[in-house]
């Protein structure tokens, strides 16, 4: 596992778009697995900012989102469906056709759409999959005690992760209760990963991360299983290291 240590925010959200549009210049018809929460807001902030330069262009570029919540319209606000189109894809030469994000809107077959989901993922190869992390370690919404093995499930949210997600939300109740993930298998199976980690509320996550042993109880350090992992890590974050 790469660590970097920056600054602050601004500086992992430069880095972590450098190391995205390095990747698309190098093959420009990549495959990105993508990620939502607030780590890569700022990232996509800055690839928004390089397309509108004329540095990078998505128009061949494919992705893969990481997850969804279950129960809410792509339409509501805080879909994840959303969230991808208002900071990255209606910014961007995208093609929607080219942009995936697991489908679990009300009315749909579940389980039936987390197979369709891992199919297409068996077809293809993320040249780069950007990760968050939560709290309590989880990766995408694989939360504590997922197995490593794991492909594109439905998964119960804990009430950490819905607390943390809350602030979305107008009340706790509003939070949905379950969510659509890539698996760990399906992560795993990613060329490189780059993951982002920033802020005081992520320091013992960190320290676990980086200390930790591999175990399910901490899903996120089966990336030390990995060949080619980039953390970037701000001080903030980094502060219960020294
Ligand atoms: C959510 C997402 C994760 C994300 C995590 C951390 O639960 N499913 O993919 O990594 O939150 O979010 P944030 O970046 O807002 O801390």
């Amino acid at each position: 596992m790469k660590i970097v240590v920056v600054k602050n925010y601004d500086e992992l959200s430069k880095l972590g778009a450098e190391i995205i549009a390095s990747k698309i210049k190098e093959n420009p018809a990549c495959t990105l697995g993508l990620a939502t929460g607030s780590s890569p807001i700022g990232t996509y902030q800055n690839l928004v900012r390089m397309y509108e330069d004329g540095k990078i262009s998505f128009k061949d570029v494919k992705t893969y989102n990481l997850d969804e919540y279950c129960g809410i319209e792509r339409t509501h606000p805080q879909s994840y469906y959303y969230f991808m189109h208002d900071n990255l894809f209606n910014h961007v030469d995208i093609k929607e056709e080219n942009t995936h994000v697991p489908y679990a809107a009300p009315g749909g077959n579940l389980d039936e759409e987390a197979k369709k989901y891992t199919a297409e993922l068996n077809k293809t190869t993320i040249d780069l999959q950007l990760l968050g992390i939560g709290a309590n370690g989880h990766i995408g919404f694989n939360e504590p005690g997922t197995p490593f093995e794991q492909e594109t499930f439905v998964v119960t949210l804990t009430d950490k992760t819905r607390q943390d997600n809350k602030r979305f939300f107008n009340s706790i109740d509003e939070v949905p209760t379950h969510a659509m993930t890539m698996g760990i298998a399906n992560i795993m199976r990613a060329k490189s990963i780059l993951m982002l980690i920033s802020g005081t509320n992520k320091a013992d996550t960190v320290v676990n991360l980086l200390k930790g042993k591999v175990t399910t109880d901490f899903p996120a350090s089966v990336l030390n299983n990995h060949p080619d992992v980039t953390v970037i890590i701000d001080e903030a974050a980094y502060s219960k290291m020294n």
